[in-house]
C-alpha cells in the first residue's frame, strides 16, 4: 500500500476506530484520520463523504469505516463512483470482497464486533489483492452510466 490508509468513523465507531488506528501503526501502516475524535454525538455520512471525495481525488486507496453497524457507513460511501464499500463482520466476506469485488473501502460495526474479530477482518481485507480476469469485468458492470 503506498497511500496512507484512511480511517473514520462516527461517535459509535470511535473506540473501535482509536484501537484499530493504535494496531496499524504499530505496524508501519500510515493511517489517516478523518475523525471523529470526540464522543459527541455525529452523522456518519460526514465522515464516509470526506473519505469518499479523498478517494475520487486520489489522496488515498483504501478505507476503513466504523460506525455502529458499519451499515450507515456503506450506504453512504457507496454513493461515490469510485467506492467499491463493504459491511464485513467476519474475514473471510473481507478476503473475498478484495479479491472478487476489488472493494476499496471495508465498514464495521463497532457495535457488532469487538476489536480482536475487528483486527481479523482488517488482516484480511489488507492481506488479499484482486484477483482480476474475469472479476474485471463483473467489477466493470457495477456503476450505472
Ligand atoms: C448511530 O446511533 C448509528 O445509527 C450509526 O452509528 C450507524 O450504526 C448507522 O448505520
Amino acid at each position: 500500500m503506498t497511500k496512507p490508509l484512511a480511517i473514520a468513523a462516527d461517535h459509535a465507531g470511535l473506540e473501535l476506530k482509536t484501537a484499530l488506528a493504535a494496531e496499524l501503526e504499530k505496524r508501519g501502516l500510515t493511517v489517516r484520520d478523518f475523525g471523529t475524535t470526540t464522543s459527541a454525538s455525529c452523522d456518519y455520512p460526514d465522515f464516509a463523504h470526506a473519505v469518499g471525495r479523498a478517494i475520487e481525488g486520489g489522496e488515498i486507496e483504501h478505507a476503513i469505516l466504523v460506525c455502529g453497524t458499519g451499515v450507515g457507513m456503506s450506504i453512504s460511501a457507496n454513493r461515490h463512483a469510485a467506492v467499491r464499500a463493504v459491511v464485513c463482520s467476519e474475514p473471510l466476506s473481507a478476503r473475498m470482497a478484495r479479491q472478487h469485488n476489488d472493494a476499496n473501502v471495508l465498514c464495521i460495526g463497532g457495535r457488532v464486533v469487538g476489536v480482536g474479530t475487528a483486527i481479523d477482518i482488517v488482516d484480511a481485507f489488507l492481506g488479499a489483492s484482486f484477483e482480476g480476469g474475469r472479476h474485471a469485468a463483473r467489477v466493470a458492470k457495477i456503476n450505472l452510466a
